[in-house]
């Protein structure tokens, strides 16, 4: 049996027509629009947040090679010397140009372009270690270990290991350079700090 206008089914009370072509089309170009504003929305904030970080990055960059001396400024005669370790130093957000970052003993032998390159730091609790007159051995003044002049352990000492060895090169021009690192303390294997 048909149904009249007024005594309609319960289906075709609640059916509503399928969209339609330009319904469908409107639908698109509003997704579209969103999307849009969105990337427009969230692109300077990833950009800020990039650049916010930024200094977190370059500071993960450690260990370079650092201009220390000229190779003639070393005396060869066995006795190491101290020098600083001159650096831009990056403290979180805020660069300070050309700063002491640290402290390095430089020797070498009696006619030799080797240079050895030993870290000032102690690695027992991080003090400077010091040269002992007359230039026998090296003392840290904190907890008193004590090191050869090639950076060995004197025993009984607090240290739990020798001085931290640096790598070091003579550029073209005679200048040394030193791998600048450092190293937890207070412990037996000499392991870079990040
Ligand atoms: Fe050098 Fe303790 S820090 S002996």
């Amino acid at each position: 049996m048909r149904s009249t206008p007024d005594k309609a089914t319960d289906f075709e009370k609640t059916s509503k027509p399928a969209p339609g072509p330009e319904h469908r089309r409107s639908f698109v170009i509003k997704a579209i629009a969103l999307a849009c504003g969105a990337i427009a929305t969230l692109s300077p904030f990833a950009a800020g947040v990039w650049t916010y970080l930024d200094p977190l990055r370059r500071q993960s960059k450690a260990s370079t090679f650092i201009r220390v001396v000229s190779l003639g400024s070393i005396p060869d005669d066995g006795i190491p010397r101290l020098f600083p370790i001159v650096s831009d130093r990056l403290d979180a957000w805020t660069g300070f140009p050309s700063e002491p970052i640290g402290a390095v003993y430089l020797s070498r032998e009696k006619g030799s372009p080797q240079v050895k390159a030993l870290s000032a730091i102690c690695p027992h609790a991080g003090c400077f270690v010091d040269i002992s007159a007359p230039s026998d051995c090296f003392r840290c003044p904190c907890h008193n270990s004590s090191f050869t002049l090639s950076g060995a352990m004197i025993q009984p000492s607090p240290s739990p290991r020798e001085m931290d060895a640096l790598d070091c090169q003579i550029d073209e021009s005679g200048q040394v350079l030193v791998k600048w690192e450092n190293f937890y303390t207070g412990i037996a294997t000499k392991v870079p700090r990040a």
